[in-house]
Formats: structure tokens, sequence, C-alpha cells
């Protein structure tokens, strides 16, 4: 098979038409900040296709048998690490993750060295989450094969966004025009960066609601609107995205107690009612019940999108694995 068969294949099952030139010219995927639309809608097209076959019996496929996946994760996650080796597996890639508790990390051994080590494997794709900020871009920098942003401390997670994006656009049809209020602890989530760059980039109108401790300094100028007042945020949103306190994160004195912060800022059906009839509810997990979202809200199956967004979750990924090992399987397949 020719790269132009699997090129041809993949437009096909995204069902789009193939821009000139090189539709996804990046090696590796960093962040959103620096994508342009119509590379989004690229990866949002794939996912939409393989959210489409994952609902089929039978969703496995070889379509990039051959070749390693490596997940390197430095901080605990149930739905991105669990996804990303689905994902793998149903696209027939070897995929390892490594546990870093039970690695040499224990003995000492350095960041940079144990992405060496691993890149000596010759894997063809690194999935890394970590604790610090720029710790993914800076490990891109020293090793051969595409590497993805798993979450970056409170950087970036942009497969967070594209599968937030993917379940807004299958549930509202489309992104642009949509106000979607991101409510909650902004300041520590690299999730509310990676969704305030796709969704401005898509044309949605984003606002931030949060009390200011909980917000950036710099809010204002991410071309967002702020609210610090969850009736006037929420008041005619078509989707309402809360986000986990996290208070692994905070150093200091953030918020009074977790009740007031519930009374305040937490989503119940009272302070939903001034938002769109159909708004959906959304939450990157995993949530903090009774903090910053009411159980009866998260489990409202007519609102809340949130297995949904797990499901998108494995779609998703499996479009960025796709889509950036296309070059190098048109390298492997030749003229
Ligand atoms: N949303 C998210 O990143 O969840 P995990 O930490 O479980 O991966």
């Amino acid at each position: 098979m020719t790269y132009d068969n699997i090129k041809n294949e993949s437009y096909a099952r995204a069902d789009i038409t193939p821009p000139g030139g090189n539709p996804f010219p990046h090696k590796h995927l960093l962040g959103i900040w620096g994508l342009d639309p119509a590379e989004i809608k690229y990866l949002l097209d794939c996912a939409d296709h393989y959210a489409d076959s994952n609902r089929q019996s039978g969703k496995n496929t070889k379509t990039l048998a051959g070749l390693t996946q490596i997940n390197l994760f430095f901080e605990n996650s149930t739905r991105t690490l669990m996804s990303f080796e689905i994902a793998g597996k149903r696209l027939g890639m070897d995929t390892i993750s490594m546990s870093t508790s039970t690695s040499s990390i224990k003995k000492g051994e350095t960041l940079l060295d144990t992405a060496l080590t691993l890149n000596a494997m010759r894997p063809d794709v690194l999935v890394i989450r970590h604790g610090d900020s720029g710790a993914v871009e800076l490990l891109s920098r020293k090793v051969d094969c595409a590497v993805i942003n798993a979450g970056d401390g409170r950087h970036e997670h942009p497969t967070q966004a594209l599968l937030d994006a993917l379940t807004i656009r299958r549930r509202k049809g489309h992104l642009n025009g949509l106000t979607v209020a991101i409510c909650g602890d902004v300041t520590h989530s690299r999730v509310a960066r990676s969704n305030i760059w796709l969704l401005s980039a898509m044309g949605a109108r984003v606002r931030l609601v949060a009390p200011p401790t909980l917000l950036p300094v710099n809010a204002t100028s991410m071309g967002v609107e702020v609210y610090h007042d969850m009736t006037a945020g929420l008041a005619g949103a078509d989707v309402v995205m809360m986000l986990r306190l996290q208070q692994e994160r905070m150093s200091g004195a953030f918020l009074p107690s977790l009740r007031e912060y519930y009374k305040f800022w937490g989503l119940t059906h009272e302070k939903l009612s001034v938002a769109k009839d159909d708004v959906l509810v959304m939450h990157p997990g995993p949530m903090n019940r009774g903090v910053e979202i009411a159980s009866d809200v998260a489990d409202d199956i007519d609102r809340s999108a949130i297995q949904e967004q797990v499901e998108m979750g494995v779609s998703v990924r499996m479009a960025c694995l796709d889509i950036l090992t296309r070059k190098q399987r048109e390298e492997e397949v030749g003229p």
C-alpha cells in the first residue's frame, strides 16, 4: 500500500477534503497554543471518525501495527493514561506504560536520562505527563520520536481540550458562536488554558468564572470575559465547564473553606438555572463531588456530558497517534 492510499483512506475516514500541503505539519503535540483552526479541525474530524468506529464491534485495527508507544507519566492519571493505552492498542500499536514508582527514577535517574534511555529503545511515540510546566517541551527536543503532552504542570493539556471540543461539537453541531463558561480553579488548571486557546481559535466566546484568588493575574489578556459571580457568569451559557479544585497545587490560602467554596462556586441546579435550557455540563475529572459540582448535576443524564468526555478521550488520542505517525509511515512506505 502506498502512502497516498493511506492518506486518502484517512481523509475518507475523516470525511474532509485534504487541504493543500501537509494538513498537520507538527512533529509533536505539545499544546493547543500555536495550532491554527484548520489543524484543530483536522484533528477533531479524524477523532470524530474514530468516535463513530469505536461504537462498532470491529473497532480494533492494524493501522499502526509495528509502531511502539511508550506512556511516561510522572503524575497520577486514570483517564488520560488508560485512554492512551486503549487508543494505541485499538490502532494495533505495541503500547507500554512505564511505572515511575518502580523505575530507576526511584534510584535517582534524572528526567532527561530517563527520556534518553527510552529514546534509545526507538519508540515511535512518547506520551508524557509531568508536574512541571515546560518539562514535556524540553524532553521533545532531546528525543527522536513524536511526543504528546499528556499534561505539564499548569501549562497545557492539549488532548483534554480536544476531547472537550469533540464532545461539544458532537452535541451542539459546532463550536463557533457558543458561549462557554469555564468555572472554578483556573489558576492551577492546564485544562483551562488549553480550552481557552482551542475554543477561542474555533470562534467560541469564553468566560472565566472564578474568585479573584483562583484566576491568573493575566486572565483579561487571554481574550476572555472575566466574572466573579456565578449568576452573571452562567447567564445564557451554552456550555458550563467546571474545573477541579486542585488543592495539591495550592501552597497558600486560596479559599476560606471547602464548604464556603461550594456555597458560592459549586455548580448546583439552582445556579445552572440561568444558563440556556439545553446547557451542557462538563468536567474533565477527577471530580470533587460536593465541592465544585453537586452530584445530582454531575449525574444528570439530560445535561451532563462527563461520561461522554471520557469516551471521546479514546477517539481523540487515536487521532493524535494516527496523525503524528503519518509522516513516518510515509517514509517507510516510500513514494
Ligand atoms: N482529565 C484528566 O486528565 O484526568 P486524569 O488525571 O485521570 O488523567
